[in-house]
């Protein structure tokens, strides 16, 4: 029997600490969708399309993976939609696990769906979509943090893009 694993979030951008959750993802489930949501907490700096198409880009390179976008709705239901095995999350730190420990029980308790949870690469322990987007707003470098298609998206949409 096949597992696949969704890999639910934001992604507004992308970042590598992302990339290296879902690749690690690959490596324990036959099939991975990293399923695109809007998050009602959080205002989106790029559109559903373009948070896709960035993820496309920056995982061109993983077998079995495919990039979905939810355009409203729950994700248990979105989830059950394409037969998931299991939710699939990375946590940075305590604080990360404070704020997936109750959607991932909420989650369980609406369908029985379970959320496996991968400890983030320390290299990537600071790394967030939030932060990436202040640090390039105020002109702070954040190469080697997003993945490569990624930044000269990021620096046009906080309108410093990359001198030529
Ligand atoms: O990357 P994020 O912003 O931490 O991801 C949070 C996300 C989008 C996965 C979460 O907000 C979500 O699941 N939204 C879809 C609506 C939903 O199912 N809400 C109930 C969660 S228990």
């Amino acid at each position: 029997m096949s597992h696949l694993a969704v890999c639910p979030g934001s992604y507004d951008p992308v970042t590598n600490g992302h990339v290296d959750v879902v690749r690690r993802a690959t490596t324990l489930f036959d099939e991975v969708i990293v399923a695109v949501l809007a998050n009602p907490g959080k205002a989106g700096l790029f559109s559903l399309a373009e948070r896709m198409d960035l993820l496309q880009a920056s995982l061109a390179e993983l077998p079995g993976v495919r990039v979905d976008g939810v355009e409203g709705g729950l994700l248990v239901d979105y989830a059950r939609s394409v037969g998931a095995s299991a939710l699939v999350k990375g946590l940075r730190s305590g604080s990360d696990f404070g704020y997936e420990l109750p959607m991932a029980l909420m989650n369980r308790h609406l369908t029985g769906i379970e959320t496996v949870f991968l400890p983030g690469d320390p290299a990537f322990e600071h790394v967030s979509s939030s932060l990436i987007k202040e640090v390039a707003a105020y002109g702070g470098d954040v190469r080697g943090l997003v993945p490569a298609p990624v930044l000269p998206r990021l620096l046009e949409k906080v309108g410093r893009p990359l001198s030529s």
